[in-house]
């Protein structure tokens, strides 16, 4: 599967959304990032399904919806209707006899579901559910804000799930979200990561396009 590169708009400049966007698509992004924050599965606010709808209208490319949310069941409609491509939601908020419901009820509704798990949650309670979803998300920071320091123990994260992968869904999207750049892209890959999210990396001194080169540059460099 060839590397995937997701900007995530928490780090854009909202005021200027639409450039944003189209600056990310020139520098050949494959796929935008919304996170979604409840305040109390992490402690900030951010998008709500307006905020889904407005990006839908503003590229083709698919929309990866982060929910980091208590009570993710309460939103899959208006986040699906909205315009998701693939909805992921949190393992921990979801006892793991549920999840395969909620799974059915994105995939019903034309989505593609996703599961992630915070850094401090064992990997082994996602693995046997990747042959379910579509995309996994390893968390490589605590999630609630953009900026924040790569968690090294991501690696190993990763690996286990992409051999796990290998044998159940050998076409599951592997994401990694948090703290990634040029600096650590290419271990990333080569730990099993096929889709790099990057905030700050993609959107700093508004130079999405360049900065979506410079991280698949330095992410597939030999
Ligand atoms: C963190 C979010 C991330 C965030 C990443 O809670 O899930 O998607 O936007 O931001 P950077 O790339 O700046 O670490
Ligand atoms: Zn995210």
């Amino acid at each position: 599967m060839s590397l995937l590169i997701a900007p995530s708009i928490l780090a854009a400049d909202l005021g200027r959304l639409a450039d944003e966007i189209a600056r990310a698509e020139a520098g050949g992004c494959d796929v935008f990032h919304v996170d979604v924050m409840d305040g109390h599965f992490v402690p900030n606010l951010s998008f709500g399904p307006a905020v889904v709808d407005t990006v839908r209208r503003l590229t083709r490319l698919p929309l990866d919806v982060h929910l980091m949310l208590d009570n993710p069941r309460d939103f899959i409609a208006p986040f699906c209707d909205a315009g998701s491509t693939f909805l992921t939601v949190h393992v921990e908020v979801i006892p793991p006899n549920e999840l395969p419901a909620v799974f059915d009820d994105i995939r019903s509704r034309g989505v593609r579901p996703g599961l992630t798990l915070n850094p401090e949650t064992p990997v082994d309670t996602v693995l046997p559910f990747l042959a379910e979803v579509d995309l996994l998300l390893v968390m490589s920071v605590h999630p609630g804000f953009g900026g924040q320091v790569f968690i090294e123990d991501t690696y190993g994260r990763l690996t286990a799930v992409e051999d796990h992968a290998a044998a159940v869904n050998p076409g599951l999207v592997i994401s990694v979200d948090g703290g990634v750049g040029p600096e650590n892209a290419r271990d990333l890959v080569r730990a099993g990561a096929n889709q790099l999210v990057a905030g700050t990396t993609v959107f700093r001194d508004h130079g999405a396009g360049e900065n979506v080169r410079l991280l698949r540059a330095a992410a597939e460099a030999d």
